[in-house]
């Protein structure tokens, strides 16, 4: 098994919920530490830059608008498979589709608003890492 590293979004949705804890045991029952952690309320021009590659796609406009109306918490979760095992705890990217006990299934209420984010692979993983921490706000955990 491979200790990787992704990057997580609670959206301005989840956040509102009160749903933070609930989210944040989750990951940590499901063996991922949590190695760095903040609150940010994304300008316009931070949620176009992150969300760069979906520009040409129809739900850009209210995607941008809908991750800038409100904080988020953005983390970066350590473990074995990682990537996967956080995309897992998720659920699929609409919440009508999301397994029992996703993330998605029980957060969030539409495509629209689906509460979470997770990197889909490692290399984006390490782009959106660095999209918010610096090298040295990520502390890695003794095991
Ligand atoms: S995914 O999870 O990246 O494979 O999903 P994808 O379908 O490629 O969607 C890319 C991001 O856009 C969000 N999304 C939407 N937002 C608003 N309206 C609609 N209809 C919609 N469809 C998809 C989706 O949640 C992805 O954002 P993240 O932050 O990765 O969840």
């Amino acid at each position: 098994m491979a200790i990787e590293r992704t990057f997580s979004i609670i959206k301005p949705d989840a956040v509102a919920k009160n749903h933070i804890g609930a989210i944040y045991n989750r990951f940590e029952s499901a063996g991922l530490k949590i190695i760095a952690s903040k609150m940010v309320h994304l300008t316009k021009e931070q949620a176009e830059g992150f969300y760069a590659e979906h520009s040409a796609r129809p739900f850009f406009g209210a995607l941008v608008s809908f991750m800038t109306s409100g904080p988020i918490m953005v983390q970066c979760l350590e473990g074995e498979n990682a990537v996967l095992a956080n995309r897992e705890i998720m659920g699929a990217t609409n919440p009508a589709d999301a397994a029992r006990g996703t993330l998605r299934a029980d957060y969030a209420a539409s495509i629209d608003e689906n509460a979470v984010h997770g990197s889909d692979a490692l290399a984006s993983a390490e782009r959106e890492i660095a999209y918010f921490f610096s090298a040295d706000e990520v502390c890695p955990r003794t095991r």
